[in-house]
């Protein structure tokens, strides 16, 4: 699997300790340091070994992971998104760290990483997204998961 915008490790943390393959890329220099002095503390050295981290643009590196990783099960994209003003309570930890770090990073158009993911044709492409967010693209998710605090929209790519 390929979790395409690591942030701070913790889907790929737990793709990793379900017993997957993960290659985890980032593209911010801090947060590639955080992620690699968090790969060096976990306890679990076969957890370790299932987890790469790949420095780098998710848009320039997903479409040439065809090539050099054959058919890849599934790509993970979880972009930052705007908190949500309604909300009192403040989001998780790691996502004000993340908000903090990142605050100065204008967010990217969504189109064009999920058009570099479906490039790399994988069997399955995973969004985590809003609940209300609407749909990105032209083309519809094969099915959307969600709860009050986000979605999984997901396309089967066969
Ligand atoms: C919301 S965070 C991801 C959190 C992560 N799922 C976790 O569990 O910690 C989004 C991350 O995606 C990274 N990112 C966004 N676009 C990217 C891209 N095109 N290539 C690589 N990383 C990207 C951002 O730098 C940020 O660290």
């Amino acid at each position: 699997m390929v979790d395409a915008t690591a942030g701070l490790g913790g889907d790929a943390g737990v793709v990793a300790a379900l017993g997957h393959e993960v290659l985890a890329i980032e593209r911010d220099p801090d947060l590639v340091r955080l992620l690699g002095e968090a790969h060096q503390r976990i306890r679990d050295p076969e957890v370790a070994a299932r987890i790469t981290l790949l420095p780098g643009d998710a848009m320039e590196l997903l479409p040439k992971l065809a090539e050099t990783h054959g058919r890849l099960l599934a790509i993970i994209l979880d972009p930052m998104f705007p908190p949500r003003r309604s909300r009192s309570a403040l989001p998780p930890k790691p996502m004000q760290a993340l908000r903090l770090l990142l605050e100065d990073r204008p967010a990217d158009p969504l189109g064009p990483l999920l058009e570099a993911a479906f490039a790399a044709r994988p069997r399955r492409v995973l969004l985590k997204r809003p609940p209300e967010a609407p749909l990105v693209g032209d083309r519809p998710p094969t099915f959307s998961v969600g709860s009050k605090l986000l979605r999984w929209d997901a396309w089967e790519l066969g």
